[in-house]
């Protein structure tokens, strides 16, 4: 049975959260899903003087702000590059305070999550994370597995080339046995052997602190995705900031390679930007 907690309900958002809600929904224009390369944390600290753990601990803020937002406004995916394979570089020190960040997140907040319907699951090699927190992990995945709300993805040891290269080699053993042949090698054979193949594509990928590149985040899965980068800092990047990107996304155009008159035909027109930004103003 699910404990009671703190309720994240539409009708706790202000009223503006709630028109800039319906617009999105009315439009069909608010993304499914929504990636987030975390950026900046570092640097967030350094500018205050501060050590570079304070920067992630700040983050996680950032991170509940984000979990709960996209579970109100009704985005149904949100995938969060929390620790790349290439962050196992850092100083010993980080990455253990980043693995105790992870764990005490889980800890003291998957009631809270599972009772707002948040399903937790993880993409990366998360047996090479210590022990405790593969426990933790394992326990808030199991206990939030047939919830229906929000799907919370983090993305832990995680490599897209790393996760593509997984998925052909399991192909050439399939052709190797006799299971499939070449000719069965289909953009699908691929995207269903890839660990995201449980999620739809990110609709959004949201990069905080102005660096321009996608760091071995979901290539394969993001290749129509709508790339939004902010200058600001992970710990600095909260709700109204998300409610931008989501409006942001509302207004682009999304041609998936057609012309935009052939679009018109088959999806709805994109948001007009002054009676969103209307309504981001009164939210500020
Ligand atoms: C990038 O900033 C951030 C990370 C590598 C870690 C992000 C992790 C968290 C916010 C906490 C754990 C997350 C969850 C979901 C529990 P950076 O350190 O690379 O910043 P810099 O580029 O300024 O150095």
């Amino acid at each position: 049975m699910k404990e009671a907690g703190v309720n994240w309900t539409e009708e706790s958002l202000s009223l503006e959260e709630q028109a800039l809600r319906s617009t999105l929904i009315e439009s069909g224009r608010l993304p499914r899903h929504v990636a987030i390369i975390m950026d900046g944390n570092g640097r967030w600290a350094q500018e205050r003087m501060r050590p570079r753990i304070e920067g992630h601990r700040v983050g996680m803020d950032s991170v509940r702000d984000a979990v709960k937002t996209c579970s109100q406004v009704g985005v149904k995916y949100l995938t969060l590059y929390a620790f790349s394979t290439e962050n196992w570089k850092r100083p010993a020190a980080e990455v253990r305070f980043l693995m105790s960040l992870l764990e005490t997140y889980l800890r003291k907040e998957l009631e809270e999550l599972h009772a707002n319907d948040v399903r937790i699951r993880t993409v990366g090699k998360t047996n090479a994370l210590p022990k405790n927190v593969q426990r933790v992990l394992e326990g808030a995945i199991q206990q939030t597995k047939d919830n229906r709300g929000l799907t919370l993805t983090l993305a832990l040891s995680y490599g897209a080339r790393q996760d593509i290269t997984r998925a052909v080699q399991m192909i050439a053993l399939d052709v190797r046995s006799g299971k499939m042949s070449p000719e069965d090698l289909t953009e699908q054979a691929i995207a269903e052997r890839l660990q995201t193949a449980f999620m739809p594509d990110p609709d959004l990928v949201v990069r905080t602190s102005g660096e321009m590149r996608l760091s071995n985040f979901l290539l394969w899965e993001a290749a129509y995705a709508e790339i939004y980068v902010t200058e600001q800092l992970w710990p600095d990047f909260r709700r109204p900031d998300l409610y931008r990107a989501l409006a942001d996304f509302a207004c682009r155009e999304r041609r998936f390679g057609k012309t935009s008159a052939q679009l018109a035909a088959d999806q709805p027109p994109s948001t007009d930007r002054s009676t969103l930004q209307r309504i981001l103003d009164a939210i500020r």
